[in-house]
């Protein structure tokens, strides 16, 4: 049932290619209906990241029960590094494996974050390329490549036609797709025109010109609060 209904999606050209020049991404209407999920970290109990006072949720309760959490290696952690970042979900098993995002409202307007530091985790040194997909569309190819602490941050702005989303990771035979963290945050539906039920946005880059601080703020985290 679910599956149909997404599959009309896919025919639709929904996914339009969108350059950012922008310090803020966003501005959320409401505080409320964020979903911030840690991914890999194992337990029941959500923490508050202490940079931007955000609760984090473990993970489980939004996958189908696959997968498996891992550390990344204590030679990537650093002092700075988010928590999000310091562990993962690794799905060695499945080509195809899925986190769902409920009790959204349909037709609002949604911006999706995922968020990928591999941190050679895994302990084999050999960072994976993997596809992500919101539903059936594909969102993003993930090439974490070098370093083992380079971060991908995928981003998309989409209006959901359903009280869901599903986003998945799908193993293309090169290497075990994982993920450290995603994001979900409910974005006021004047913004972004251009989205709509048929038409998403998924980003490029994003600049910040003309910061205040001398400290670059081109950080994952320090963006990770421009919605709110
Ligand atoms: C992962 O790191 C946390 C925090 O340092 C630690 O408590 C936990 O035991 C580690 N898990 C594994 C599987 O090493
Ligand atoms: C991943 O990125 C690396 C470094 O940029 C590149 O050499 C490699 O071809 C990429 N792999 C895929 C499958 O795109
Ligand atoms: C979404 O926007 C595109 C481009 O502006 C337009 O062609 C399309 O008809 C719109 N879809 C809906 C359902 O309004």
């Amino acid at each position: 049932m679910r599956q149909s209904k997404l599959g009309a999606l896919a025919a639709r050209p929904w996914l339009l290619l969108l350059c950012l020049a922008l310090s803020r991404a966003a501005t959320a209407t409401e505080t409320g209906g964020f979903i911030s999920i840690d991914c890999g970290l194992p337990g029941t109990t959500s923490y508050v990241d202490d940079t931007t006072t955000l609760s984090y949720a473990p993970d489980a309760a939004f996958t189908d029960d696959a997968g498996e959490n891992y550390n990344i290696s204590a030679a990537h952690v650093t002092p700075e590094l988010a928590r999000i970042y310091r562990d993962v979900r690794s799905f060695v098993d499945g080509a195809r494996n899925c986190y769902t995002l409920r009790s959204l409202a349909v037709g609002l307007k949604y911006l999706l974050r995922a968020s990928f530091m591999y941190g050679n985790y895994d302990g084999l040194n050999r960072p994976p390329v993997f596809d992500l997909y919101i539903g059936v569309n594909l969102w993003k190819t993930v090439n974490v490549s070098d370093p083992p602490d380079a971060r991908v941050v995928a981003e998309a702005i989409v209006v959901v036609p359903d009280d869901f989303v599903q986003v998945c990771l799908v193993n293309t035979g090169s290497g075990t797709p994982f993920i450290s963290g995603l994001e979900l945050r409910p974005l006021k539906s004047s913004i972004y025109p251009q989205v709509n039920v048929t038409q998403g946005l998924v980003l490029l880059g994003r600049r910040n010109f003309g910061p205040t601080a001398s400290k670059s703020t081109s950080q994952p985290r320090a963006r990770a609060q421009s919605p709110s």
